[in-house]
C-alpha cells in the first residue's frame, strides 16, 4: 500500500495567514499541520509516502520533513502547478502508485483513529469513511444510507443535503482509481471530484463506507482550525509517534 498526502490549494479560506505560507505548516498545537495526517499514516503502518505539494513554499515541505528517514519512511515529493481537485493526486501520482494500491490523506485532516486494521484488510475497491457533522454538511462530500446503513448516493457540497455523514479525507483504493481519475470531467467548480471517484465505486457495487468512531476534523476554515488545535492539545498530541 502507497501514501499519499496532499497538500497543495491555495487555502484562500485562511487568508491572511496563508499569504506567506502553506495551510499545512500553520502549527496546529505544538506541531506543523501536516505531521497529523503523516502520523496517521505512519502509525497505521504505510512508510512509502508521497507529498504532493503547490510550487510556492515547496522548499519549506522539505526543510521540515527531508526524506523521512527521521520518521522511520521514505518520502516522495510532487509538485501539483494549479489546484485540480482532490482526484488530480492520483494523476500527478501515477508513476509513484506504480501498480500498488493506495490510501490518500487529505494534508488538513486530523484523524483520532487507528486506521492499521483498515489498511491492512483492504483488497480491492474503495473504502472511504464517514463521520457525522454536527454543522453545515454542505461543506462536505455528503453520503445518503439506506434503512440497512448501505450507502446509495454520495454528493459534493450538495445545497440539500440528504443526511449530516460527511465523507472525511482518507481514502483507500485499488490501482483502477488512477484510470478513473484520468477519466474524469471536471465540475462546476473546474475541479476534478474525489466524490465522482467514490460514486464509479458505489455505483459498481464496490465502495465500502466505514465509519469513524473518533474525532476528525477538517482544519480548513478558522474555526475548524481553532478546534483542532484544541483537539490536538486534549486528546492527540501525547498519542502522536512523530
Ligand atoms: C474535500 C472533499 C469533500 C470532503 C472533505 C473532507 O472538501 O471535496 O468531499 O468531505 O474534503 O475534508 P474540501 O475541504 O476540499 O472543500
Amino acid at each position: 500500500m502507497k501514501g499519499i498526502i496532499l497538500a497543495g490549494g491555495s487555502a484562500t479560506r485562511l487568508r491572511p495567514c496563508t499569504k506567506v505560507t502553506s495551510k499545512q505548516l500553520l502549527p496546529v498545537y505544538n506541531r506543523p499541520m501536516i505531521y497529523h495526517p503523516l502520523n496517521t499514516l505512519i502509525k497505521a503502518g504505510v512508510k512509502d509516502i508521497l507529498i504532493i505539494i503547490a510550487p510556492e513554499y515547496a522548499g519549506h515541505f522539505l526543510n521540515l520533513l527531508g526524506s523521512g528517514k527521521e520518521f522511520g519512511a521514505r518520502f516522495t515529493y510532487e509538485i501539483q502547478d494549479e489546484p485540480r481537485g482532490l482526484a488530480d493526486a492520483f494523476i500527478v501520482g501515477e508513476n509513484f502508485i506504480d501498480n500498488d494500491n493506495v490510501v490518500m490523506i487529505l494534508g488538513d485532516n486530523i484523524f483520532e483513529d487507528d486506521f492499521t486494521d483498515a489498511i491492512k484488510n483492504f483488497k480491492s475497491g474503495g473504502k472511504v469513511f464517514a463521520k457525522r457533522v454536527l454543522d453545515d454538511p454542505s461543506r462536505y462530500g455528503i453520503v445518503e444510507f439506506d434503512d440497512n446503513q448501505k450507502a446509495i448516493s454520495i454528493e459534493e457540497k450538495p445545497k440539500n443535503p440528504k443526511s449530516d455523514f460527511c465523507v472525511t479525507g482518507l481514502y483507500i483504493y485499488d490501482n483502477r482509481v488512477i484510470k478513473i481519475a484520468k477519466n474524469l470531467k471536471p465540475s462546476e467548480r473546474d475541479e476534478i471530484e474525489i466524490t465522482d471517484i467514490n460514486s464509479w465505486y458505489l455505483k459498481n457495487s464496490e465502495l465500502e463506507v466505514a465509519i469513524v468512531g473518533g474525532e476528525w476534523l477538517d482544519a480548513g476554515t478558522f474555526d475548524s482550525y481553532l478546534e483542532a488545535q484544541i483537539l490536538a492539545k486534549k486528546k492527540l498530541a501525547a498519542k502522536m509517534i512523530i
